[in-house]
């Protein structure tokens, strides 16, 4: 059986506070339940799960175009789409504490009580995820607006648009990162659940009769994307719906889940949408989404595959899986194995010491070096710490000046992973830098390179 990465939520939310990746909402005032703010660190690990995602989805296809649509949409988007009818979840509330469930994570239970206090719950009514707010400065019915629940809908509704202006031929994919609402009965488990969040979805355009190959060209081509970025494979598994368990608009559906330390979970889902969500908007606003198919001379309404991402779950999942504690020289090492790509500091520059004699030449490395890769400058405490300190905030690699390097104008590179160091003479820095963040092993030496086995690891 599959095991976890070993490491529970308690001590990634701990790190994330520790050394700024994520903090809690609003936390002076006592936080806000189910949100949460990227610090430092985490905006830029953020950033980066978007940006691999960006390259891979869309820049390096040639049938793949970006769009950033608004989070405010015409109102009847989402009565088209369903939503207002049915993106509901089945409520049950405590007559005694009043807290909320949602009745279909207490299945389950035979006895209809309360889980917290043992009182008695109402009967389940349907409650609707989406959350409210008015445009304009009237309050009224009229005026209602809806935040985004998915990103989803502001592709479709611009698949003219885009197939218009961009002139490509099925099949393709119009790609979308942003922020997305839901008003969930139950959070929870850090930034697994929240009410705000993340997605980077695609939704990709085929000719009926091809969507169940490229469904699966999908799910794959997902799943593998993780594991290039350094995700255990054993921690990920393909789970395809069950007929009750499929959203209102998909055919057919598989999660990628990964083994998180309460179990296997929703990561991505890849939905098979049919020609639901262009057929509805058609109707709803009267225009014409179909496709001109040049081979059969025939108008068509696409099928749509969408592999759906969250941001913040894929977040998630990298730091657990790149959290490791191990002993090194008898002392513990926690070590974030993150993939370089996602790394938030690529490149730490550390003087041995403070002696002013080694500033100077510290100093012109670092200017050097941050012109290339995020760079962070440390000259605080022993450089054994502040080797763990960027061990633990998973730098892949930090690079020492020391006495000798004022004579000899070499620097010594450090393997976070493997511990290996070697010394390079400082005119190839970069390019070595470049290399090894690229995946070149450590033994590789540049010219006039050399092992290195001096300092404290
Ligand atoms: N457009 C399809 C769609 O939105 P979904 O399965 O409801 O499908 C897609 O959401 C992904 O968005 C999920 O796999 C998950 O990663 C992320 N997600 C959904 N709800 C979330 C929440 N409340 N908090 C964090 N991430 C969430």
């Amino acid at each position: 059986m599959a095991q976890t990465s070993g490491v529970d939520m308690e001590k990634i939310v701990s790190l994330s506070k520790r050394r700024g990746f994520i903090f809690q909402s609003s936390e002076i005032y006592g936080g806000l339940g189910s949100c949460w703010d990227y610090g430092p660190l985490g905006v830029e690990l953020k950033r980066n799960v978007k940006e691999a995602w960006w390259k891979a989805m869309v820049q390096e296809r040639d049938d793949m175009v970006g769009l950033d649509a608004s989070i405010l949409m015409h109102p009847q988007t989402w009565v088209a789409s369903g939503h207002v009818q049915q993106f509901a979840d089945p409520l049950v509330e405590c007559k005694s504490c009043h807290l909320r469930f949602r009745a279909d994570d207490l299945k389950d239970s035979k006895d209809n009580k309360c889980p917290s206090c043992g009182g008695q719950l109402t009967d389940p009514r349907m409650f609707n995820l989406m959350f409210k707010t008015f445009m304009g400065p009237v309050e009224g019915e009229a005026a209602v607006v809806y935040l985004r629940p998915e990103t989803a809908q502001g592709i479709f509704v611009n698949f003219e648009n885009v197939l218009n202006s961009s002139r490509k031929k099925l099949p393709f994919g119009i790609a979308q990162t942003g922020k997305a609402f839901r008003n969930e009965i139950t959070t929870g488990n850090f930034i697994f659940r929240s009410r705000e969040f993340e997605q980077m979805e695609v939704e990709f355009f085929v000719k009926p009769g091809t969507d169940k190959d490229w469904f699966q060209y999908w799910f794959q081509e997902r799943f593998n994307w993780y594991v290039k970025l350094g995700i255990d494979q054993e921690h990920l598994r393909l789970r395809q719906h069950g007929k009750d368990e499929l959203a209102h608009y998909a055919l057919d559906c598989y999660d990628i889940e990964y083994l998180f330390p309460m179990g296997w979970s929703e990561l991505e889902g890849i939905a098979n949408r049919g020609n639901f969500d262009l057929a509805q908007h058609a109707k709803y606003s009267r225009k014409d989404l179909s496709y001109f198919d040049e081979e059969t001379q025939e108008r068509i309404t696409p099928y749509i595959i969408e592999p759906s991402a969250g941001v913040d779950r894929s977040v998630l999942a990298f730091l657990l899986d790149a959290y490791h504690e191990e002993v090194v020289e008898k002392e513990k090492r926690v070590v974030l194995r993150l993939h370089p790509a996602l790394a938030p500091i690529k490149v730490a520059v550390l003087p041995l010491s403070r002696n002013e004699k080694l500033l100077p030449l510290a100093k012109e490395v670092y200017g050097e070096v941050r012109r290339a890769f995020v760079t962070q400058y440390d000259d605080s405490q022993s450089i054994g710490r502040r080797y763990r300190r960027q061990d633990e905030i998973g730098t892949p690699f930090c690079v020492t000046i020391d006495f000798q390097s004022l004579d000899d104008r070499q620097v010594t590179i450090r393997d976070r992973d493997s511990l290996k160091q070697i010394r390079v003479p400082l005119e190839v820095l970069k390019a070595t830098l470049a290399a090894k963040l690229a995946g070149e092993p450590m033994e590789v030496l540049p010219p006039g390179g050399s092992q290195w086995l001096g300092f404290d690891s």
